[in-house]
């Protein structure tokens, strides 16, 4: 089993590719929290997204409150703009409370989506997508041959850096999304979309709730940019989600 966790469908994307690879079955994280108290296979992948040089909390959760079996081999992809930092090692670490282990971590650098609150006219890169295949097929050989492989959970000093708690909490400010009043036309997508469930609908427009997990789906998915990332306003240019994966994939749980 693939477990993923996505905002802007490259964890999605790299999930259900690596599905196809092993013969596997991608299932988002999201679709069977709190129902699913034992997961048992003999092969259970993790594909999600680095936030802040960590595990998202949702992941870290999802990980710490389901209960696994000592003899599957456990893999995980974090993929990212560039920098892992210690999120596989922190994800080896919660499953280790459990005599469990991650035998195997790939990086998978693909498009950083937070970029779109700092910068303006950003231009993505997709052609970095182009390498993501060529990543996932080298895990996707390893993983069936489960192999071990833990070259990739090793953490660095500015990795460590990025979660103290304060230098952490100015991150999750300068990516807190709001809804501008003005522009929300009621679609419900948001809502749709949020991995958390953290949104809601009302006939006046969405409304955030106070458990983001700062994945920023509502911000890059808004068809009317109506959702704003610390106060600014994003512009359609800027918006980013994985070119092969749409809206309806992410509300497919
Ligand atoms: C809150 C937040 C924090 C992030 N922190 C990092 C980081 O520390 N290092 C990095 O390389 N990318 C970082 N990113 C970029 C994402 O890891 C990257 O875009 C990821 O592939 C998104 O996956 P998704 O499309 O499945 O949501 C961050 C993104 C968000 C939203």
């Amino acid at each position: 089993m693939i477990l993923y966790f996505s905002g802007t469908g490259n964890s999605l994307y790299a999930a259900k590719k690596l599905a196809e690879m092993t013969g596997d079955t991608a299932v988002p994280m999201t679709a069977i929290r709190g129902q699913c108290r034992r997961i048992q296979d003999r092969i259970i992948g993790f594909v999600f997204p680095v936030y802040f040089g960590e595990l998202p909390d949702p992941v870290r959760d999802f990980i710490a409150q389901v209960q696994f079996c000592k003899s599957t081999y456990f893999y995980g992809i974090a993929t990212c703009g560039s920098s892992p930092g210690r999120a596989l090692r922190t994800m080896d670490h919660i499953l280790r409370r459990q005599h469990c282990t991650l035998s195997y971590g790939a990086v998978l650098p693909m498009i950083a989506n937070s970029t779109i609150a700092s910068r303006r006219h950003i231009h993505y890169d997709v052609n970095r997508l182009d390498h993501a295949d060529e990543v996932i097929s080298e895990a996707a050989s390893k993983i069936r041959g489960q192999i071990e492989d833990k070259a990739a959970l090793r953490s660095s000093f500015s990795a460590a850096l990025m979660n103290i708690g304060m230098i952490r909490r100015a991150g999750e400010r300068w990516l807190t999304p709001s809804v501008d009043a003005d522009r929300c036309m009621a679609c419900g997508l948001c809502a749709r979309i949020c991995p958390v469930s953290n949104i809601i609908c009302t006939a006046k427009g969405a409304v955030i709730g106070s458990h983001c997990s700062y994945c920023l789906a509502c911000v890059h998915w808004c068809p009317y940019q109506a959702v704003t990332v610390h106060g600014k306003q994003v512009l359609a240019e800027d918006q980013y989600h994985h070119p092969d994966v749409t809206a309806e994939d992410m509300t497919r749980r």
